[in-house]
């Protein structure tokens, strides 16, 4: 183990974060462990910035875990749609459920029932166990990682396993047994306001006395990654239906991109539209290309007339986007329908003056 003072390094952050640190976001007023645990899930792959408005949104209508188990999955997809990484608010859904009905809606406070409740992993079971119990527990987030691979100047890649569990033992090792709240949410500042990705701030740092990579001047190196492999590319054929200001949408399968959500549907879906209608695909009216974590998506959006259409079968509707239904719209393709009603909109109001 290295030799380090951890006295001295909670010590630190806890000061900078008590007069430097973040203290208005929403999910600190009115503490519990439901808002925490809701900010954490939406705080996993996303900034701060963007989650807010979401945050907001979300605790209006589902203010505690009881009116969120009982919602609609459509109406939880809807509140998260922008939001990205949808299997996110599934599990939410699918744990809010489980907390009502294992645990008379109190959450559990020991971290390994936490670890269990689907969407959380090690490190947001800490953050719960710290903000939401005040209870002494490591995190382990992309910015405590950055923060600790240059304070002790790791120069291993922090995606390798090895280095992994090298950082959870400092992450653990360091936390203090009293003010664990403020200490969790120091790391979690110094990480988003000093100890940036890219032109840190440590003339400012708490932690710069004993900063490894400061006193080696290597802070703009590390921490290091093994490079990713480039990312595949898919590409996926969507058809853009229309009638009388109405769009045909498609529900996406539970599990795979945009799981649970509706888009347009994929050429190959329309076989499923039985008996089958005529189809005539007009051209290609849209190209663009959408990134997700692991690959690019290649969207490709044709224009097609659609005769002799019956019922539609379970998982399809006609769309208006002013119906007062809410219903949860992958993003790019919401994008592609509000671009469609605009064009459509406006050419009326051309052909009509
Ligand atoms: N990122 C993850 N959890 C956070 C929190 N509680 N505050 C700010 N950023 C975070």
């Amino acid at each position: 183990m290295e030799n380090i003072n951890t006295d001295n390094f909670s010590q630190a952050v806890i000061s900078w974060q008590k007069q430097y640190g973040r203290h208005d976001f929403p999910w600190q007023k009115d503490r519990n462990v439901y808002r925490v645990w809701l900010s954490e899930i939406m705080l996993q792959q996303t900034q701060v910035n963007t989650v807010l408005p979401y945050y907001n949104r979300f605790i209006d209508r589902f203010p505690d875990v009881f009116s969120l188990a009982v919602a609609n999955i459509d109406e939880v997809l809807f509140l998260w749609s922008g939001l990205g990484y949808y299997s996110r608010a599934r599990n939410l859904h699918r744990s809010a459920r489980i907390v009502v009905s294992q645990f008379k809606g109190v959450f559990p406070n020991r971290i390994e029932e936490l670890q269990k409740l689907p969407g959380i992993g090690r490190s947001t079971a800490g953050a719960i166990m710290v903000l939401a119990y005040k209870k002494r527990a490591s995190i382990l987030d992309g910015n405590v990682k950055r923060v600790l691979a240059r304070y002790f100047a790791i120069y291993e890649p922090i995606n390798l396993g090895s280095t992994e569990k090298n950082l959870w033992r400092l992450s653990d090792e360091l936390v203090p047994d009293k003010e664990v709240i403020p200490y969790t949410q120091g790391m979690m500042d110094l990480g988003a306001i000093i100890c940036k990705r890219s032109q840190p701030l440590c003339e400012r740092c708490p932690l710069q006395q004993a900063c490894m990579a400061y006193h080696k001047q290597v802070q703009h190196v590390l921490p290091n990654r093994e490079k990713q492999k480039e990312k595949p590319v898919r590409q996926s054929d969507f058809v853009l239906i229309t009638q009388h200001q109405l769009v045909l949408l498609k529900q996406r399968p539970k599990v795979g991109i945009w799981g649970g959500l509706w888009s347009l549907p994929q050429r190959t879906e329309l076989e499923q539209l039985k008996p089958q209608p005529i189809i005539a695909m007009g051209p290609k009216w849209l190209e663009f290309r959408h990134t997700f974590s692991h690959f690019y998506l290649d969207c490709r959006i044709y224009q097609a007339t659609i005769d002799g259409l019956q019922a539609l079968p379970m998982g399809w509707i006609w769309y208006n986007s002013s119906y007062s239904v809410s219903i949860g719209l992958a993003a790019p393709i919401k994008k592609v329908i509000r671009q469609w009603f605009l064009l459509e909109s406006s050419n009326k109001s051309r052909s009509s003056s």
